[in-house]
């Protein structure tokens, strides 16, 4: 990052965060997001799903194509696909319900206090309109500032995210802007108001993977020197632990594990969670290890333990198909749902945990 970055110049001034004493910046209780099946049942998409975010924290969220991630972060910033509802549940940000605020109230905390940065970074830049206007924009929704100093504004965002000579480079449109350069452009809105906390959804999936590393690192050190915090939704587990301190592991609509990164690496707790950390140790091997078969989907989901049917310690018991297991704390840290954690075989499994990423406590 350059070394005249301006991220927190007066512009967006808006003095220290305070944050309640005790209060996590986002905590989301028993949610439950339904939709309406084919012949008129109810299908629940996301089943029970709760879990916190403190402030500065870098939570990772984990998951198979499916698992619930994505529809999770979309009840979070109240962007839900017509159709789809919150049956259940809350979800406060600093201790305010969100799901009781109207679409007003919402705007005035998405793209001020949440930040937010999409797969595909078209998504959300205007291909009609400069880049440059577009952030300017962003920023002058939020912000009584002048054109002039949100002008400013802009051209120190884009320097602080890598974009090389970022004033004539505002004023190019987004097509002549590589995908790399896009997603900073992306992730200097996400910024451009100061945010509290930053939902990155698959940030670097649609790069090529020489860019991937270096959005990455814009997306860390923006965060950083802004001392947001930041949910990465991923289905790649080790971009997850090279970024998180705590990991979230949804299956199917689910969380089926969640503890710091260090405990996830060092003893999971969790069939599913094991079968990961087996694909991603064994990346390149002769005999690549992958977790057999397919999520269920959520009208198919079985009434018990949703891996029951990939699951290899399950052993057909009808306690894993019929009961579900609940998050429950284990002897490493972690909370996971199995009803027969004991039984996981670490033998299979190369022990290293990744060094702790950076700024970040995992102990
Ligand atoms: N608009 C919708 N209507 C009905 N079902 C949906 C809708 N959007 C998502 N789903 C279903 O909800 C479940 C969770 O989807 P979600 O997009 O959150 O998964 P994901 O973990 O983000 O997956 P991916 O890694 O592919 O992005 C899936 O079974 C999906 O098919
Ligand atoms: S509850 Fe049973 S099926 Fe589910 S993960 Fe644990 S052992 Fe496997
Ligand atoms: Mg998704």
């Amino acid at each position: 990052m350059s070394s005249t970055t301006t991220a927190s110049t007066d512009v967006t001034s808006r003095g220290p965060r305070r944050p309640k004493r005790g209060v996590p910046l986002l905590e989301v209780e028993g949610l439950v997001i339904t939709t309406t099946g084919p012949d008129g049942e109810t299908v629940r998409l996301i089943d029970d799903v709760s879990f916190t975010v403190a402030d500065g924290e870098v939570v990772g969220i984990v998951g198979e194509s499916g698992s619930g991630k994505s529809l999770t972060m979309l009840a979070v910033m109240g962007l839900l696909p017509v159709g789809l509802e919150i049956a259940h549940g809350s979800i406060k940000w600093r201790g305010r319900d969100l799901v009781a605020l109207r679409d007003r109230e919402m705007r005035e905390i998405r793209g001020r206090e949440i930040g937010m940065v999409f797969q595909d970074p078209m998504t959300a830049l205007n291909p009609l309109r400069r880049v440059g206007a577009q952030l300017a924009e962003a920023i002058r929704l939020h912000q009584p500032v002048s054109r002039a100093a949100a002008r400013q504004r802009v051209v120190a965002l884009l320097e602080t995210v890598g974009v090389p000579d970022p004033a004539k480079r505002a004023r190019a449109y987004p097509h002549e802007w590589s995908g790399g350069m896009r997603q900073r452009a992306v992730i200097a809105m996400a910024m451009a108001n100061d945010p509290a906390l930053v939902i990155a959804d698959e940030p670097t999936t649609a790069l090529d993977v020489t860019v991937q590393a270096q959005v990455m690192r814009t997306l860390e050190a923006a965060r950083t020197e802004l001392s947001s915090a930041l949910i990465l939704i991923t289905h790649d587990l080790a971009l997850a632990a090279q970024n998180a301190s705590r990991m979230i592991i949804m299956y199917s609509g689910r969380i089926v594990e969640t503890g710091t990164t260090r405990e996830i690496f060092l003893r999971p707790t969790h069939p599913y969670t094991q079968g990961l950390l087996r694909s991603l140790l064994s990346e390149g091997d002769e005999r690549a290890y992958a977790i057999p078969g397919n999520p269920p989907s959520p009208r198919s989901r079985p009434a018990g333990c949703p891996f029951a049917p990939r699951c290899e310690i399950a052993k057909q018991r009808a306690v894993c198909t019929d009961v579900r297991p609940l998050l429950e704390l284990r002897p490493s840290g972690s909370r996971s749902a199995c009803h027969f954690p004991d039984e996981i075989g670490h033998d299979r499994l190369v022990p290293t945990a990744p060094a702790a990423p950076a700024g970040t406590d995992v102990s």
